[in-house]
Formats: C-alpha cells, sequence, structure tokens
C-alpha cells in the first residue's frame, strides 16, 4: 500500500460527505420524495404472547385519507415463511409479521395502515382496535429456557485440577443489561415499483443482504431490486440484515400501485431490528502467586426469542486474550419471549470483556498486583487455545502507552485512598479487543484524461468515514488529490462489498479499490502512483477502468458468490485455521464517587488502540472516541427497561433511555498506537469501529471499586450500587 503506516497530520482529511450533511443537503432514505407516494404507519402488539381474535377497522377506516389496513388477514402467507440468518437465510429474525395471528413478543407488527398523508395514517393507526388472546409470558432472561451452544465448547488441559491446586482464585459472577443502539436516523423503508422492477430506499449496512434476501421473501428475480442507501443516519448493528418490514412496505407498494414509505417511531425501532440481548457471566480464574493465570472458566448466557436462536459468543475470544494452560468456556442461549436481538457495537466483547477483565481486576486485588503488571505477566503472542500466532499483537504497548498518558504511576492503590475534597476518586483500567475481520469486496475504479478519478463499490456510509476513505485509498493509489475522486456508495447497482458490520469495511473494500488501481497502473504501464498521471496523459486515452475483486485469507472460495448473494459474512479473527487477530488496547478512566450525594462521575479516560494500519487519523479518531463515549454510556447509563408482565420497553425513547450527554462526558482522549501487521490484508488494516467500546464499563466498574472498595458486577452501575 502506499500510504504510509502511520498518518501524518495531512491524512487527517474531513469526511468528503460532511458539508452536505452539516447543510441538510444529503438525502436520506425517508427523504427521497417521490410523486404519489402513499404513508404506512404500523400498528404493533401491546401484548408479550398470544394471538390477534379480532381487528375493529371501521373508525380507522373512517379517517379521510386512509387507503387501506393490512393485517394478517390480508397479507397472511403472500410473504412467506423464511428463515433467519441465523439459520443461513437472510433475516435479522424470523416471525413474519402480519403472516398469522399469532403474536410472539410485545411490539410485533399487526396491522399497517396506508394513508394519503403521515397524519391520516398515525391517526387511523391509533383508531385500529385489536383484541387479543393473551397467553402467559417468560419474557426475562433468568426465566427464560436454557440452551447450551455446545459447538461453543472449549476445553484445553485440566482445568478440575488447576484450580484445586491454585494458590489464589476468582469465583464471580456479572450480568449486562438489555441495550438499544438507537441510531438517530429512525428505520426508514421506502419502496416504488416500475413495472415489475423494485427500488428500495433504506438505511442499511449490507446492500445485497436486503436486495437478495428480500428477493427470497417476494419471490423475484434479485436482478429486480434495487436497494439504495445514500447514507446512514448511524446503524451500529441495528441496520445490519434485512427485517421484516421491507417486505412489508414492498407488498404495500405493490398492492397500491404508488410508492410507500414508512418510517416507523422510535418506540417501534426497539423491536423491529435487533439489539444488544442482556447476558450473564460466571468467570472463575486460578493463578499462581506471581499472577500467571493457571486456569479460567468463563460460562456466558445470552437472552435470545424463542423463534430464533442466537448467540454472539464471544467466550471464544476471553479465552484467547491471555496466556493460560487450562481454560473452559460455555456459552448458553436462554429463549424467552421477545423479540429476536441482533448485533450491537461490539455485540459479545462489550459484555464478555466486561466479565472477564472485571474478574482479572478482582485477581489484582487479591493477589495485591497492579493489573497492569497482571497483563504483563499474562501477555501472549500465541493464542492458548489453538496454539496459533497472533498476526499482531501490541497490549501491552497500549498500557504502557495509555498508562503514562494517564499518569498511572501516581495512582495509590488502596481502595478509598484517593479523594479530592467531597469526591472519592477511582482509577481502573481494562483491555479492550475486537477480532480483525475482512469479507469479499469489489470496487471499480475509472480514471479519466482529465486526471479525475471515480471510485464505485457497495458500500455503506453510517457516517464513519467510508466515503472519505475510499477517495484517499484512491487519490493514494493513482497519485492524485482526494479533491479529484468521487466516490459512488450505497447503491445495490455498484460492485459487491460486503456489509459494513465486524469493523470490516475498511479492511475489506481498501484492498479492492488498491487491487483496482493496481491494475490501473499496469494498464499504464506506470512503476509509481506519480507515474499514472504522466502516463495517462501520454497514452491519449479518454478513460480507463478496472474492477477488482478481493477475496481476504479465511474466506473459503465460494465466497464471491456468497458475497454477491449478500450472505457473507466476513471472515477472520479466531476462526482462521493458521492464525487469529485483533486488534488490541487498554482503557484507563478517572472515576469520582460524591461522598454525599453518591453519584457517579468520569472526568477523564484515556485510552490506547494498536489498530494496524490507520488511514485517515481524523475520522479512527472519532471512532475511537465515540466508542469510549459509548462505553461510558454502557457503563453508567443504558439499559431497556422492561416490564415483566409482557416484556414491553417501557423507556423506549430518547428521554428516559439514558444515554451520556455532553454533561456527562470529560476528557476523552485516543492514542493510535503505530502497528504494522502486513498479514490480516493487503492493506494492513485492523478496523477501529468497535474497539472503543470494549472494557470501558470494565475500567469503569475497576475505577469504583479503587474509589469506594464496593465491587459492583451489573451494569449499569448506578447510585444505588454505591450508597
Ligand atoms: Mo457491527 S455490531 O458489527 O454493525
Amino acid at each position: 500500500m502506499n500510504l504510509p503506516l502511520f498518518p501524518t497530520p495531512a491524512h487527517a482529511v474531513p469526511r468528503v460527505e460532511g458539508r452536505a450533511k452539516v447543510t441538510g443537503a444529503a438525502r436520506y432514505a425517508s427523504d427521497v420524495r417521490l410523486p404519489r407516494t402513499a404513508y404506512a404507519y404500523l400498528v404493533t402488539s401491546r401484548i408479550g404472547r398470544g394471538a390477534v381474535q379480532a381487528f375493529e377497522l371501521t373508525s380507522a377506516r373512517a379517517v379521510p385519507g386512509v387507503l387501506d389496513i393490512l393485517t394478517h388477514e390480508t397479507v397472511g402467507d403472500a410473504i412467506p415463511q423464511r428463515p433467519s440468518l441465523y439459520a443461513g437465510g437472510y433475516l435479522a429474525d424470523s416471525v413474519r409479521p402480519l403472516g398469522s395471528a399469532e403474536v410472539a413478543h410485545w411490539g410485533q407488527p399487526v396491522a399497517m395502515v396506508l394513508a394519503e398523508t403521515f397524519e391520516a395514517a398515525r391517526e387511523a393507526a391509533g383508531r385500529v382496535g385489536v383484541s387479543c388472546d393473551e397467553a402467559p409470558t417468560a419474557v426475562a432472561i433468568d426465566a427464560g429456557t436454557v440452551q447450551k451452544l455446545e459447538p461453543m465448547t472449549i476445553t484445553t488441559g485440566d482445568v478440575a485440577a488447576a484450580f484445586s491446586a491454585a494458590p489464589v482464585t476468582v469465583d464471580a459472577r456479572y450480568s449486562t443489561p438489555t441495550q438499544h443502539q438507537n441510531p438517530m436516523e429512525l428505520f426508514a423503508t421506502q419502496c416504488v415499483w416500475d413495472g415489475d422492477r423494485l427500488t428500495v430506499h433504506e438505511p442499511s449496512q449490507y446492500l445485497n443482504n436486503v436486495k437478495f434476501g428480500l428477493a427470497d421473501q417476494l419471490g423475484i428475480e434479485p436482478d429486480r431490486i434495487r436497494v439504495v442507501s445514500t447514507y446512514v443516519g448511524g446503524a451500529f448493528g441495528a441496520k445490519g440484515f434485512l427485517t421484516q418490514r421491507t417486505a412489508l412496505v414492498a407488498l404495500a407498494a405493490r398492492r397500491l400501485g404508488r410508492p410507500v414509505v414508512l418510517v416507523p417511531t422510535r418506540e417501534q425501532g426497539f423491536t423491529l431490528s435487533g439489539y444488544r440481548a442482556e447476558t450473564r457471566h460466571h468467570v472463575e480464574l486460578a493463578a499462581d502467586r506471581d499472577g500467571r493465570l493457571t486456569a479460567m472458566r468463563h460460562e456466558g448466557w445470552e437472552l435470545t426469542s424463542r423463534a430464533d436462536t442466537l448467540a454472539m459468543g464471544a467466550a471464544s475470544m476471553t479465552a484467547r486474550l491471555y496466556a493460560c494452560p487450562n481454560i473452559s468456556v460455555r456459552v448458553n442461549a436462554v429463549a424467552a419471549d421477545r423479540s429476536t436481538p441482533g448485533f450491537m457495537r461490539a455485540p459479545g466483547e462489550m459484555p464478555y470483556g466486561f466479565a472477564l477483565e472485571s474478574a482479572l481486576d478482582e485477581l489484582a486485588v487479591k493477589l495485591a498486583m497492579d493489573p497492569v503488571e497482571l497483563r504483563r505477566v499474562n501477555d501472549t503472542l500465541t493464542d492458548p487455545v489453538g496454539g496459533l500466532p497472533y498476526t499482531s499483537r501490541s497490549l501491552m504497548r497500549c498500557f504502557d502507552e495509555a498508562a503514562a498518558a494517564f499518569g498511572w504511576a501516581a495512582r495509590s492503590p488502596e481502595p478509598g485512598s484517593m479523594t479530592d475534597g467531597d469526591w472519592r476518586v477511582g482509577w481502573g483500567c481494562a483491555a479492550a479487543f475486537y477480532p480483525t475481520y475482512a469479507g469479499a469486496s469489489a470496487a471499480r475504479v475509472r480514471l479519466t484524461a482529465d486526471g479525475r478519478v471515480h471510485v464505485a463499490s457497495a458500500g455503506h456510509e453510517l457516517g464513519q468515514g467510508m466515503t472519505t476513505m475510499m477517495a484517499q485509498v484512491a487519490a493514494e493509489e493513482l497519485g492524485v488529490s482526494v479533491d479529484r475522486v468521487a466516490v459512488a456508495i450505497g447503491d445495490s447497482d455498484l460492485p459487491p462489498a460486503i456489509v459494513a458490520g465486524g469493523s470490516s469495511s475498511t479492511a475489506s473494500v481498501a484492498p479492492a479499490i488498491m487491487a483496482a488501481c493496481a491494475a490501473i497502473r499496469r494498464r499504464l504501464d506506470a512503476a509509481t502512483p506519480a507515474a499514472v498521471i504522466p502516463a495517462m496523459e501520454a497514452s491519449g486515452m479518454g478513460a480507463v477502468e478496472e474492477l477488482a475483486e478481493i477475496r481476504p485469507h479465511g474466506v473459503a472460495p465460494d465466497g464471491m458468490r456468497a458475497l454477491y448473494r449478500g450472505q457473507a459474512g466476513p471472515a477472520g479473527g479466531v476462526h482462521l485455521p493458521d492464525r487469529v487477530q485483533f486488534a488490541l488496547g487498554a482503557q484507563f478512566v478517572e472515576v469520582r464517587v460524591h461522598a454525599l450525594t453518591h453519584e457517579i462521575r468520569v472526568p477523564r479516560a484515556v485510552g490506547a488502540f494498536a489498530c494496524g494500519r490507520i488511514i485517515n487519523p481524523r475520522t479512527a479518531h472519532s471512532q475511537l472516541v465515540g466508542g469510549m463515549i459509548w462505553g461510558i454510556g454502557s457503563a453508567l447509563f443504558e439499559a431497556t427497561e422492561i416490564d415483566e408482565r409482557n416484556g414491553a420497553y417501557i423507556n423506549a425513547n430518547l428521554a428516559e433511555y439514558l444515554l451520556p450527554v455532553n454533561a456527562d462526558i470529560g476528557d476523552v482522549q485516543a492514542i493510535m498506537v503505530p502497528e504494522e501487521d502486513s498479514a490480516v490484508n493487503a492493506a494492513g488494516v485492523k478496523g477501529v469501529g468497535e474497539i472503543g467500546v470494549v472494557g470501558v464499563a470494565a475500567a469503569i466498574a475497576n475505577a469504583v471499586y479503587h474509589a469506594t472498595g464496593r465491587r459492583v458486577r451489573d451494569l449499569p452501575i448506578r447510585i444505588e450500587h454505591v450508597l
């Protein structure tokens, strides 16, 4: 790659789509205005399980402007049952809305009103009467049906023997709550038919998944569907895969013979897509007196729906972070009467990391050892489970750089020993980790005689900086300035790209752009990027265009086909036959707990992250700082509150779902540790999208312990935990 390993300030290119966004020129899915558009509004279930007995629609139909009201009586089998992606399909969940009278969870759509205006549709939806037979529910993780996920079990050595022989052990249970992504942009969908061709405007992290999955549901050829997702107003996993709403809107548009737009409410968004499931953890650690781990157990329980079994299973990662000869990890899915969870920023790493990194701090306390030194004595360059090498690992460099920037050396280790007036001060740290993934992706690059470059890939601009990255890579590889590069993105008609998930976008698409640019250089016989424009001028050609497809290490030979079908997940992390790939980092926080009010504040946080090549330090920094702030939210604020009678989310709005605001966030510093890794992918990129959130909650819990002597093992940590 022609970009330097570590970028200079010149690479801190501002977002190329930034002006369009801040001036309002950027058009999101629901901003697209089409003539004769009808408006859809969902009616959702107010019971937790049961069946619709009857609808009373007279009053709703009488609202002026109402065009139609869809229920299971009108839709039924028009949208067939298809498997979720956890069962080899495309869908984020397999519960068919309006497929039958059956209600599987609170918030499930039971009717969709179509009207001439949004207001009429909403008014009529409020007048739809639904009577239901209500069945008993079990909605809490502690009341669900436990299913051991045997393939996620890992055992090495003789764990029981190591525990009986160990001089020091920790045995602790941790929990994390239901959390929702709450992207600012709602889960809008707009569908328009032109004859038998369908265009879908919908924010998406995986255009081809929507295209092929929808074709499968509607029973039409995928090439009749175009999915446009020019801008995505935040996603964080919630827009990763096709949800059931899209087929409903497509069906409604076909029935009415006019475009239909659905903008669900914020509350409806809580059950239309996935979320971070609540988890439980049992962690046991054994160590010798020097702090060397001799055994570990980590068992996780993750809530899922009755319809779909999924679990993030990140015990496969906590098992591999530190040298340890005897390891036993297990994962359980716990089915309850809830909507299907899904992926939320570092979906498994955040909760499993909270458990492990809290337990390590408990071990450090028992050993009277500095928690940084505990990580150091257990550092490893080899995966302790499979004996495979890490492609690169800079964990202790991250700890050392973050510790120095934080001033960790001045810490007095005794809990409660640091105060500032009425504030009890605590300092804590924890490791951050995220596996390095990449997926099959394609890119088309076109260089024209006037020295302009067009880059196209069906990637996804979620606000993370994808467009800017694409422009930078093409500019660097073809020796032009970034402002000479135009980027086409967010359209399924473009060369396909992998899901914008798993922090894999740059690692997947950058190599495809690099390969296309290299092909252009070969065509022009230009040895270096600097030789490209002179060679182009000398060639007399009007344009040179190349399409490149990249199949990364670990993607099966049929990976390109799976990619084109929208079913390819990124590969890598701990799932490679010959190595493991991780980005690693260290989180340090200062917590202040007020002696009288007991309020908990985080005035400062320092993270250091080694994520391979950083292409744009500005957007990467934003990702890391954003992740860290999310971690503070995860630790101290965020929890979706559940009505135990019916699974209703009772704070499904931005007023009552607590998020950190500016006044909650102090000084947040993200240090990017230079790291060279030529094995992960051709770009040497490990990804920065998710690692920033990992470890923050543990660092905060550890700092709360240091401030107060109170070990809090359940998130979010609130005043009542430290009274
Ligand atoms: Mo991310 S939770 O992999 O979209």
